[in-house]
């Protein structure tokens, strides 16, 4: 291959060492245009701190089933398996890490507050890499995140993580090129969506609501970087090794991301209109629609 830019930094590490910062707004703008950028912003001196009673829980033991994840969804609890008082407690834990990382991005990012959907907060007990599964939802391979059944119709995935393995060991995950980069080297072999199928989808409740042409496209980045070992290999990537009792977040529908090694980390989902956007022209979306030179959410 050799249509690839070259990478720039991936990262910007942020000082803070809390979860309530003050910030100027020139600070906060010129870390929203990071990140927007697809920057991954690194607080290498915010851990996550659990009680006491919560050690118990950094063991994989408290999984239920073939989950990877113990998910807080609205009311519940997902994916745990233990006594009533135990739920109870994960329930607590996990519901601390999703207002502190809330409280975090408002503080950050204080545009953002009133137009972001806190969506799922997780646990993740699991060894990376250990679970086998297909190619598709291996995410040690190198991907941007898109739901299959969930059209987004654009809107961003913000997400933020914390490393906090008790023993040591970092996170470590490959990054890869700028989205727009890699958008434009596998953009062309991406056929428009076949006339009729986004209604077919939601009406054989494959899809929760239509998808649009944007969710097709992004579908299909997603599948078809992870499918070629050629792009995995040799594109531009640079691994980042995410020590414990750091915090670190990215638009995970732009920053190409694989997770590559590591156990126990927190991470909650936001969901972001474009519009509220800092820079709203950096948005894969936004960016797709350049490429393509056509709207991509019309329907
Ligand atoms: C992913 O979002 O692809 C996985 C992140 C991780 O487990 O570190
Ligand atoms: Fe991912």
């Amino acid at each position: 291959m050799d249509t690839f830019t070259p990478l720039s930094e991936p990262l910007l590490q942020l000082e803070f060492d809390t979860w309530r910062p003050a910030l100027q707004p020139d600070l906060s703008a010129r870390f929203a245009l990071a990140l927007e950028k697809g920057k991954v912003l690194c607080l290498t001196q915010l851990p996550f701190l659990l009680a006491p009673k919560e050690q118990e829980f950094l063991s994989p033991e408290w999984l239920s089933g073939k989950r990877k994840n113990i998910s807080l969804e609205g009311k519940g609890v997902r994916g745990f398996s233990g006594p009533p008082d135990a739920v109870l407690r994960m329930h607590a834990m996990i519901k601390r890490y999703s207002e502190q990382a809330v409280g975090l991005v408002t503080r950050l990012f204080p545009g953002y507050t009133d137009h972001m959907r806190v969506a799922r907060a997780s646990f993740r007990p699991g060894v990376v890499g250990e679970s086998k599964t297909s190619w598709r939802k291996d995410d040690s391979r190198l991907h941007v995140d898109a739901f299959p059944s969930r059209p987004n119709r654009g809107e961003r995935i913000l997400r933020v993580f914390t490393n906090v393995n008790h023993q040591g060991i970092p996170r470590v995950w490959r990054v890869g090129q700028p989205f727009e980069s890699a958008a434009g080297h596998f953009l062309p072999d991406i056929a428009r969506p076949l006339p009729g199928s986004a209604k077919l989808l939601h009406a054989l409740k494959i899809t929760k609501s239509e998808r649009s042409e944007y969710d097709h496209i992004m579908l299909h980045l997603h599948d078809r970087m992870k499918a070629d070992a050629d792009y995995q290999k040799n594109a531009p990537q640079q691994e980042i090794r995410i020590q414990p009792g750091t915090t670190w977040i990215c638009f995970s529908d732009q920053v190409l991301h694989a997770a590559m090694s590591g156990q126990y980390m927190f991470e909650q989902t936001l969901h972001l209109p474009v519009a509220a956007q800092y820079h709203p022209e950096w948005s894969p979306l936004r960016v797709l629609e350049k490429l393509r030179a056509t709207r991509l959410t019309a329907g």
